[in-house]
C-alpha cells in the first residue's frame, strides 16, 4: 500500500505539469507535502477562454459584493496595517517566464509583529486570467527554497522541464496549508465574520507562498510579472472560528471522444473534528459541465455546492449553512464531463489535460487544540470508484 502510493506520488509530480494528473493543487499541495497526493487538484483550468463570454459577470456582480476591501495597490512592502487589519500582500517579483505552463513560487514571511497569531479572513487577487492559469496561497512552515525568494515550483516534472534562471523546489517543504485558490478571474473573496485562518508562530504557519501557474509566456513577459499578487487581509484579533479546506479530486480518469462521463470522488470522513462547510469552489478544465459535492449521512444526500466550472473559480458561499460534517459522514463528489473533441484526454496537469476538484472551505470552532487546519485531501476518485459502488441511495441531481 505504502508502495503504491508511493508511485501514485511519484506519477502525480510527473503528471503533474507535463502529463499530468492534476495540476494545480497537486502540484503544489503535493509537492509541499509528504503525502501529496495531489493527485488532479485544481487549479488548473484549461484555457479559460471558452465558455467564457457572458457567463462570468453575473458570477462575479454576485460574489464581489461580498468584498470590502480595498486594493492596496500591490505596494512592495506587502504589509500594511489600519483599523487593526494586517494586510498582507503576496507578489511576484519582475521575472522572466521561459515557457507557457511554468510554475512560479514566491514566499513572504509573515509580518506578525509581536503577535503570536493572525487570523486571515479574506483575499483581494491582482491578476489576469489571459496571464495566470491559477493562483494558489499556502501558508506553510518552511517554504520549497530558503534561499530564494522565488523558484519554480511545479513539482518534479519541473527540474526535466522548465530550464531557467530559477532553482526548482516544492511549494512548501512543510505544514502546507492551503487557504486560497484562484483561476478564471474569480473575484475577492471575504470569510463570514468570526472566521479566519489562523496563522502564526502559534500555528507553526510562518510563511505564505504564492504559485503561480503561467499560462501564457507571451502575455505574461508582456505585461509583467511584478502585476501579478494577491493581499490576504488579516487581523490579530482572535476569531471564534477557524478555518480550512477540504479537497477531493479525480486520479487517472480518462474520458472517450465524444462522450459524457461522471467522474466521481468518494471518501469517508475519520476526522474528529465537526466541519461546517461555507464556501465551496469546483474545478475542470474545458470538459467540465457541472461539478457537485454532497454529504452523505445513513444514505440521506445532502448538497454542499453545484457549480458550471467554467464559471469564474471563485469560493462561493454555500446555501446550507445548517450543514454538519461529522466522522462517518461520506463526502462525495462528482464531475460531469463532455469531451467534445476527437481524441481522448485524460487527467492531468496541462491546462490541455482534464481535472476534476470540488474544494470545500469549512469552519470549526477555536478552541485550544484546534490551533490550525491541515488541509485534507480526498483522492479516491479513480476510474473505477463510482457513487453507486457506495450508495444504495442516489441523490436527486441538481437542476442545472
Ligand atoms: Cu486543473
Ligand atoms: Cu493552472
Amino acid at each position: 500500500m505504502v508502495g503504491l502510493k508511493a508511485i501514485c506520488i511519484l506519477l502525480i509530480f510527473c503528471c503533474h505539469n507535463c502529463y499530468g494528473m492534476f495540476e494545480e493543487l497537486q502540484a503544489s499541495l503535493l509537492s509541499a507535502l509528504a503525502y501529496s497526493d495531489n493527485f488532479g487538484r485544481d487549479g488548473i483550468s484549461a484555457s479559460d477562454d471558452f465558455f467564457k463570454a457572458g457567463i462570468e459577470d453575473t458570477a462575479i456582480k454576485s460574489e464581489a459584493k461580498a468584498t470590502e476591501f480595498e486594493d492596496n495597490g500591490g505596494r512592495s512592502t506587502s504589509s500594511s496595517q489600519s483599523n487593526g487589519r494586517i494586510d498582507i500582500t503576496v507578489k511576484m517579483p519582475h521575472v522572466t517566464v521561459p515557457k507557457d505552463d511554468t510554475y512560479f513560487c514566491t514566499k513572504k514571511l509573515i509580518p506578525v509583529g509581536n503577535y503570536s497569531t493572525l487570523y486571515i479572513t479574506g483575499y483581494t487577487p491582482h491578476a489576469t486570467q489571459s496571464v495566470a492559469h491559477h493562483m494558489l496561497l499556502y501558508a506553510c512552515e518552511i517554504p520549497g527554497e530558503e534561499n530564494v525568494q522565488t523558484w519554480y515550483c511545479d513539482g518534479m516534472a519541473a527540474s526535466s522541464t522548465t530550464s531557467g534562471s530559477l532553482p526548482h523546489g516544492s511549494t512548501c517543504n512543510s505544514a502546507a496549508t492551503l487557504v486560497w485558490a484562484w483561476a478564471k478571474d474569480a473575484p475577492a473573496f471575504k470569510l463570514p465574520n468570526g472566521v479566519g485562518f489562523p496563522v502564526g508562530p502559534s500555528t507553526k504557519l510562518k510563511y505564505l507562498v504564492l504559485q503561480v501557474h503561467v499560462k501564457s509566456m507571451v502575455k505574461a513577459n508582456a505585461g509583467g510579472m511584478e502585476n501579478v499578487w494577491v493581499t490576504a487581509h488579516s487581523t490579530p484579533v482572535p476569531q471564534p472560528k477557524i478555518a480550512g479546506i477540504y479537497v477531493s479530486a479525480s486520479s487517472y480518469e480518462t474520458i472517450k471522444p465524444n462522450k459524457t462521463r461522471n467522474w466521481d470522488i468518494v471518501c469517508k470522513y475519520k476526522g474528529n473534528i465537526e466541519m461546517h462547510p461555507f464556501a465551496f469552489r469546483t474545478h475542470a478544465h474545458k470538459l467540465g459541465v457541472e461539478v457537485m459535492g454532497y454529504r452523505v449521512r445513513d444514505e440521506k444526500w445532502s448538497l454542499i455546492g453545484h457549480k458550471n466550472p467554467q464559471l469564474p473559480e471563485a469560493f462561493y458561499n454555500v446555501k446550507n449553512k445548517k450543514l454538519v460534517i461529522k466522522r462517518g459522514d461520506w463526502l462525495a463528489s462528482r464531475c460531469v464531463m463532455h469531451n467534445f473533441r476527437n481524441r481522448v484526454t485524460k487527467t492531468g496537469g496541462k491546462h490541455t489535460d482534464e481535472m476534476c476538484n470540488f474544494y470545500m472551505m469549512y469552519w470549526t470552532p477555536r478552541t485550544k487544540i484546534t490551533q490550525s487546519l491541515p488541509t485534507k485531501e480526498c483522492n479516491n476518485g479513480y476510474p473505477w470508484v463510482h457513487w453507486r459502488n457506495y450508495f444504495t441511495t442516489l441523490p436527486k441531481l441538481p437542476k442545472y
